[in-house]
């Protein structure tokens, strides 16, 4: 089978890496070769062990009608939808590990795919190396999805441990990370939550069959987590952790959120560090699942985009039937109608607080000011903490992160 990548930066590169080295297990478990033609990239490599197969031309690959599969892993949005809709047109499988293409485009790249008889797969845009999206879909069908939690950026898991472990700051901690590759080009999208937020989506779309777009969910990332904030959940016991939330209300519709969390030290996820990922998925009826592994990086997460150029290559005559329903506006709640329970951190007088809030687990921090005040709330209604937190009398909030319940 003739097949192209686009993209040969970090994920690209793993692709070809990984179907030249491991082209016998591929070869044992297909019948056939998967042979790459052309690689499309606006960059020279050369010595590369691709590079005679290089293009800067995409019409190299779209009019090439023996190229029946390809990977795209350019990452964006622009060309790669256009790219994307012309080969799904054109009767060619894609692969992608493109998550922001498929969480802002994917009900329609799967549409145009349906309509094409092709499939369009992207195991390798959630969880990188670790197996999520075809779990989900296939082992667990059996279950109505009760809720999920992850940690889905590799970046910030790293930061977040290196603060943790090692007291290391936090601009330190994301170099490490950008020369490790694991940070998108610009990290931006890796701090303040949008790749969790685009894999959140992609995650929820798949568990409850609608399509749900980055726009509907609150989205908070890691930039303005304390070093103070890090000592009280060290000495209280917990971790914490930048997570992709998402469960399904008893109305009908769902709660998603991207923020940090306080992760109580018992919770799987809180096991789970550097640029690991971890997903704890709950059906109906299988109870609770843990997902663990590689959350980025060139091999990890080539070998989901592989996998998938694989599972494509064993469904040329009939396409997977894999997909959800369109966007439904009204189907993600409002998160401050959500519940929840906060770690609150400020300066006041805790009698104050404790007229205020009622029933709240107040922390403590060896050498902290005398007049810090740190407690856990109860887990209640986001806008009801809100009003109560606002109207504690003389008491300046520095930090409020919520804890996993
Ligand atoms: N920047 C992403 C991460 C890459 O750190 O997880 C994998 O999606």
């Amino acid at each position: 089978m003739k097949a192209a990548i686009m993209g040969y930066g970090v994920v690209g590169s793993g692709v070809g890496e990984i179907l030249i080295n491991n082209a016998d297990i591929i070869e044992q478990k297909l019948g056939d070769k998967i042979e790459i033609k052309h690689v499309l990239d606006l960059r020279d490599f050369p010595g590369d062990a691709l590079e005679d197969k290089l293009t800067k031309n995409f019409e190299d690959i779209v009019c090439d009608e023996e190229v029946t599969l390809v990977c795209e892993a350019m990452g964006g949005t622009k060309p790669a939808y256009d790219f994307t809709k012309r080969l799904l047109e054109a009767g060619k499988h894609v692969v992608t590990s493109n998550k922001e293409l498929v969480a802002t485009y994917g009900y329609e790249l799967l549409q145009t795919a349906k309509a094409h008889n092709v499939n369009y797969l992207f195991e390798a845009s959630v969880g990188g190396g670790v197996p999520i999206l075809r779990p989900l879909w296939q082992c667990l069908a059996a279950n109505h999805i009760e809720r999920f939690y992850g940690i889905l950026n590799g970046t910030t898991n790293f930061i977040l441990t290196k603060m943790y472990n090692e007291d290391m700051p936090f601009d330190e901690a994301l170099r490490l990370a950008q020369e490790l590759g694991y940070a998108e080009k610009d990290p931006t999208a890796d701090i303040a939550g949008a790749d969790v937020c685009r894999k959140t989506c992609i995650l929820a779309s798949i568990s409850f069959g609608t399509h749900i777009d980055p726009e509907q969910v609150q989205t908070q990332g890691i930039q303005d987590i304390n070093i103070r904030d890090v000592s009280y959940a060290k000495a209280n016991g917990y971790e914490i952790k930048l997570l992709g939330y998402c469960s399904k209300l008893a109305g009908g519709k769902i709660d998603a959120i991207v923020s940090p969390f306080f992760v109580p030290k018992g919770n799987q996820i809180a096991t789970v560090s550097d640029v690991f990922n971890g997903i704890v998925v709950v059906g109906d009826m299988v109870d609770e699942v843990f997902f663990y592994g590689r959350g980025a990086g060139s091999l990890p997460t080539a070998s989901a985009c592989v996998a998938d150029m694989i599972d494509c290559a064993m469904h040329t005559e009939k396409r997977k039937n894999f997909g959800w329903g369109a966007r439904d506006a009204a189907f993600v709640e409002n998160h401050k109608c959500c519940k929840s329970a906060y770690f609150v951190r400020g300066e006041g007088d805790i009698n104050a607080v404790k007229a205020a809030m009622g029933d709240v687990s107040f922390l403590s921090l060896q050498g902290a000011p005398l007049n810090e005040v740190a407690f856990i709330t109860p887990c209640a209604c986001e806008s009801e903490l809100d009003e109560k937190l606002a109207a504690i009398a003389d008491f300046r909030i520095a930090s409020t992160i919520r804890v996993l319940v």
